[in-house]
């Protein structure tokens, strides 16, 4: 199937925002998603944007029952290691259930690394859920190593009450 993956535009964020929702309803949990496309044309298309986003388009002929023509998204930003330099962390790869083995995947991940190599990136970091073996076998095909199993990371985060609260314990300047 011929397809085209190119940078996302803001017109694009109802698309991605609609292939947001797919994913985490894939992943099994659609009530975690707060974000709305307003926000996601404002966070990826300012001065300093927040993320990059991919997109994969198929031609007309070959669009969705529902006549969408964006079918897959790659969404990613740049963080940084005080081991390695320049990384990219993917937030999300998503490809719709009609198109996939055709290479779309494949396509945005390539990409992407793409885009890092330019900038010297030298990590493509992700988080995968541990039950998602379609995809954790997908990126170890690709030759991805799985941190978890290898060097034993937990993913941790704060947020909430207790990222508030931690905000509101900084030490304040005199
Ligand atoms: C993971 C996902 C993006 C792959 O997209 P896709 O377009 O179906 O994948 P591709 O057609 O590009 O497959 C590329 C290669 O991976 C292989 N592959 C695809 N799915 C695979 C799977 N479930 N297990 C093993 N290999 C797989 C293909 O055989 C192909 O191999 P090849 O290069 O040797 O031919 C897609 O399945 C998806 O959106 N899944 C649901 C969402 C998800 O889990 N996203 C990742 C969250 S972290």
């Amino acid at each position: 199937m011929q397809f085209k993956i190119r940078a996302a535009t803001k017109g694009d964020c109802k698309e991605v925002s609609r292939m947001i929702m797919e994913l985490a309803v894939y992943e099994k949990m659609p009530d975690q998603v707060k974000i709305s496309h307003e926000e996601l044309e404002r966070d990826g298309f300012c001065q300093n944007p927040f993320f990059e986003c991919l997109v994969a388009e198929v031609p007309e002929e070959h669009k969705s029952k529902e006549g969408l023509t964006i079918v897959g998204y790659a969404l990613y930003f740049y963080t940084y290691s005080t081991w390695k330099g320049r990384t990219q962390y993917l937030e999300d790869l998503y490809v719709m259930p009609e198109f996939r083995g055709n290479g779309i995947g494949k396509g945005l991940l390539s990409k992407v690394a793409e885009v890092g190599k330019t900038k010297e990136c030298v990590r493509l970091q992700l988080s995968v859920l541990n039950w998602n073996k379609p995809s954790l076998d997908f990126y170890a095909a690709k030759g991805a190593q799985d941190l978890t199993a290898s060097e034993g990371w937990h993913f941790i985060r704060f947020d909430g009450q207790n990222l508030e609260n931690l905000a509101n314990e900084a030490p304040k300047d005199e």
